[in-house]
């Protein structure tokens, strides 16, 4: 083999790599931004762990949220809201809690914002984080569910 056309060669396989890697990206983060899987047994299994031991505190054990969750605590904060059908983490799409989960609520709400729901990136990996929330979303009864796929499947169409 010539020395030219093994250099082409390398580079071609370079260019595939290249290719291989970026596509490879693309596919996973958009996983990771948009995707639960409440249906999945080992993945729920584990956010359960997760959730009682990072969420549990504040959430309850049960998803059951802070006493009287709608009322400012003395120090004007928000008490934590519950993680059930009765709250309303179901009304935010699958981006939004996300990112919620891994930046707190500052994050959207701006520095100003006080607020007892900080972030989780230091302690939770994307993909625990995405585990916890599929935990979550498995509790929710079999309608709350569907209205959750629905606005996600509008919230991607945009
Ligand atoms: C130290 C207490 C505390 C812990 C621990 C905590 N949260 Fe929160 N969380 C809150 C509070 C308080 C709010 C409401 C805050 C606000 O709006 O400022 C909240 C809000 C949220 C919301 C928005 C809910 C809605 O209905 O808008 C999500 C989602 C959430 N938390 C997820 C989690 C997850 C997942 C964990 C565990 C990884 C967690 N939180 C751990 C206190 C906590």
């Amino acid at each position: 083999m010539s020395l030219k056309h093994s250099y082409a060669k390398a580079l071609t396989a370079f260019i595939f790599l290249c290719a291989a890697g970026v596509y490879q990206l693309a596919i996973s983060s958009k996983a990771v931004a948009v995707s639960l899987a409440p249906d999945n047994a080992e993945i729920v299994s584990a956010g359960a762990g997760l959730y009682q031991k990072h969420c549990a505190s504040c959430h309850g054990a049960k998803l059951e949220g802070q006493p009287n969750w709608q009322t400012r605590l003395p120090n004007d904060r928000l008490p934590a809201p519950p993680h059930d059908k009765t709250g309303h983490t179901w009304h935010h799409n699958n981006a939004l809690l996300f990112k919620i989960t891994k930046l707190g609520t500052k994050a959207l709400a701006g520095d100003d914002y006080e607020t007892d729901m900080r972030g989780f990136s230091s302690e939770l990996s994307d993909k625990e984080i995405i585990a916890v929330l599929s935990y979550i979303k498995s509790t929710w009864p079999a309608e709350i569910r569907q209205r959750h796929d629905q606005m996600n499947k509008r919230s991607t169409k945009k």
